[in-house]
């Protein structure tokens, strides 16, 4: 039943869509932007997509742009779906099988999440090497498709350890710094205490943020490859002795912009 919607909403994305994509993109809050170096775009906005949710916070567009990023044909979301705001699993994940539906085999997600690890900096970038589920939930409760994935998928290597070394080598090259961690998925929208950030520090996450885990497990369930990239946008809780503020957060990710648009397109340039 849910796989029909997948399709039909497959099929009438391939009518709008330049080419066959092989490489999604999710670009978290903030960082968008480079949706508009997307070369000879079709842009279709969330409410126009049959069977799409509509996305609702600020700082958020709402809109698909599918064509070419340094020659390669890529499908973007500007703007993805929060459980917090309200969508179910399905809803928050919906995009991504129909990025699978269209032939999609490499994922890069993208957040700005809160750094806990102490050598962060509010505007680094951190490389996903995994992530901790405390979402209280999971996307692939309920019956399962095996047309679409198996029952008990593997999430042994959730972020392709051959793209993370990818990736890797391209900050090498352009002589980017990059963080390599542990990104643990929380429902929000409050942003964590004190306690659940020096909890969250002895279970080895380095990053915290409200997205991204629900993607990535329908990615692997897809048998779609995940690259996944944390802008740091601001220390979590009890790091430092300061008040967390969602203007923070978006005002980091603007001063960082410049150096994830370069590094992004040199991953993709040379993949
Ligand atoms: Cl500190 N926590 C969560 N859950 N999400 C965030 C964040 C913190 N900073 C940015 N996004």
């Amino acid at each position: 039943m849910e796989y029909l919607k997948v399709k039909e909403t497959a099929d009438f994305l391939k009518e709008k869509i330049t080419d066959k994509p092989r490489i999604g993109l999710i670009l978290g809050s903030g960082l968008g932007v480079l949706a508009e170096d997307i070369q000879g775009a079709s842009i279709i906005p969330y409410e126009e997509i049959p069977h799409f949710p509509v996305s609702t916070v600020s700082g958020h567009k709402g809109q698909l742009v599918s064509g070419y990023l340094e020659g390669k044909p890529v499908l973007a979301m500007q703007g993805r779906f929060h459980y917090y705001e309200g969508y179910n699993m399905k809803q928050v994940t919906f995009p991504v099988r129909v990025m699978n539906e269209l032939g999609v085999d490499i994922l890069i997600v993208t957040n700005a999440a809160g750094g806990i690890h102490e050598s962060f900096q509010p505007g680094d970038l951190m490389l996903i090497e995994d992530h901790i589920n405390l979402m209280g939930t999971n996307p692939l409760i309920g019956p399962n498709d095996d047309q679409e994935g198996p029952r008990f998928p593997d999430m042994s290597e959730a972020y392709d350890r051959q793209l993370i070394t990818h990736a890797r080598k391209c900050a090498e090259r352009i002589g980017l710094h990059v963080h390599q961690g542990v990104y643990v998925g929380n429902s929000g929208p409050s942003y964590e205490t004190r306690a659940e950030i020096n909890m969250l520090r002895k279970l080895g996450g380095d990053a915290v943020g409200m997205s991204t885990v629900p993607e990535v497990i329908v990615a692997n369930y897809s048998g779609i490859k995940v690259l996944g990239i944390s802008c740091i946008s601001n220390m979590a809780a009890g790091i430092l002795d300061q008040p967390l503020s969602h203007d923070e957060v978006i005002e980091t990710t603007e001063k960082v912009r410049g150096n994830f648009l370069t590094y992004v397109k040199e991953i993709i340039k040379t993949m």
